[in-house]
């Protein structure tokens, strides 16, 4: 039966030597959607993308994509993806325009048919007045907007892209993210891969951490968010040689797992009665006598999410207690 779904997997493998890329990574992404596989360096995003797109066959687990067996039928699969890597395969000695129509080419369009396509291109992703340019002194964002470009010649119906805007400054990062927005607006389901929060939760529908080669949550940006309460409870230890005496003692007043950063001497815990954790930590601390640099309610961010749900996963379920510390993604790698 025809699947919905425009990307499907269950259960993917991928061992290089002994090293395990992917231990069981499911994924469900319906047609017409973006879906984020969010994850820190080596979590397996571009294992998994590489299955997705062909490049590579699982040792374990099935994928379809498109309606198509990923490993059994490689062939109708390929004509229904296009793919953008970290590697921008644009040619500097030819302009914007004739990139496109070459790759319009290599994809055996008739000419005019190529150059009808480019032109096309060249619109949907705001680059006419770069179109006689060479790309070499193009912008990083106009760069990957080309390369963008470069794999929707043939229109295809779901697009991976993996780490679209990593090395993009601000300003390229948005008009990456633009056109991102353009290609879903007109139906393409876009699996896209990347470490950034604010990107997920900008361009998403929804999202799948992964870690470790596995499926650790998938839902919503807005989901996301909850998961880890709308509100955290922030307290900096004056002196970080009592920062677990605190972390403890805000665990017992919250009644939840805390997340501790010891770099900053930071604790910091979810919080849904904001104002009453703060006002009963505060009071607990004095009794105590402890002392503190700062204390503060704050809206949580995605990216705390997600160091929450990889880094601190003890902190999800119901696990016994012990103050996890957050990782930062630079420390991950
Ligand atoms: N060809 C390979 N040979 C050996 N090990 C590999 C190979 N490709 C990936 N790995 C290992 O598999 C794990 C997952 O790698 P993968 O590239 O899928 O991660 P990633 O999430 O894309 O990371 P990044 O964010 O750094 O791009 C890593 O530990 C990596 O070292
Ligand atoms: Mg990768």
């Amino acid at each position: 039966m025809p699947s919905e779904l425009a990307v499907e997997a269950e259960g993917l493998t991928k061992t290089y030597k002994e090293k395990v890329a992917l231990d069981g990574v499911d994924l469900a992404v319906p047609g017409g959607t973006v879906h984020g596989l969010l994850g820190p360096n080596g979590a397996g995003k571009t294992t998994a993308v590489r299955i997705l797109a062909t490049l590579t066959i699982p040792d374990g687990g099935r994928a379809s994509v498109a309606g198509h067996d990923v490993v059994s039928q490689s062939r109708q699969v390929r004509r229904s993806i296009g793919l953008t890597g970290q590697q921008t395969a644009v040619d500097d000695l030819m302009t914007a325009r004739q990139n496109l129509t070459m790759f319009g080419r290599l994809f055996r369009l008739p000419k005019a048919q190529a150059r009808r396509r480019a032109e096309e291109l060249l619109e949907l992703f705001s680059l006419e007045e770069a179109a006689d340019r060479s790309p070499k002194r193009f912008s990083g964002g106009m760069r990957r907007r080309l390369d963008l470009a470069a794999s929707m010649i043939l229109a295809p119906q779901v697009l991976f892209l993996d780490e679209p805007t990593t090395g993009l400054d601000p300003a390229g990062r948005r008009e990456v993210w633009e056109a991102v927005e353009n290609l879903a607006a007109q139906g393409t389901t876009v699996l896209l891969t990347t470490h950034y929060l604010d990107e997920a939760d900008k361009l998403c529908d929804r999202i799948s951490v992964i870690d470790h080669g596995k499926n650790f949550v998938e839902d919503t940006p807005a989901g996301l968010k909850r998961r880890i309460g709308e509100e955290r409870l922030e307290v900096v230890a004056a002196d970080p040689a009592e920062l677990n005496r605190l972390a403890e003692l805000v665990r017992s007043v919250v009644g939840v797992e805390v997340s501790t950063d010891d770099s900053q001497a930071r604790i910091s815990v979810p919080v849904p009665d904001g104002v009453g954790a703060l006002t009963s930590a505060a009071a607990e601390i004095r009794a105590q006598g402890l002392a503190i640099a700062d204390i503060g309610l704050r809206r949580p961010t995605l990216d705390e999410a997600f160091l929450h749900l990889t880094g601190g996963s003890q902190a999800v379920g119901p696990q016994p207690s012990q103050p996890n510390t957050p990782k930062t993604l630079e420390e991950t790698r």
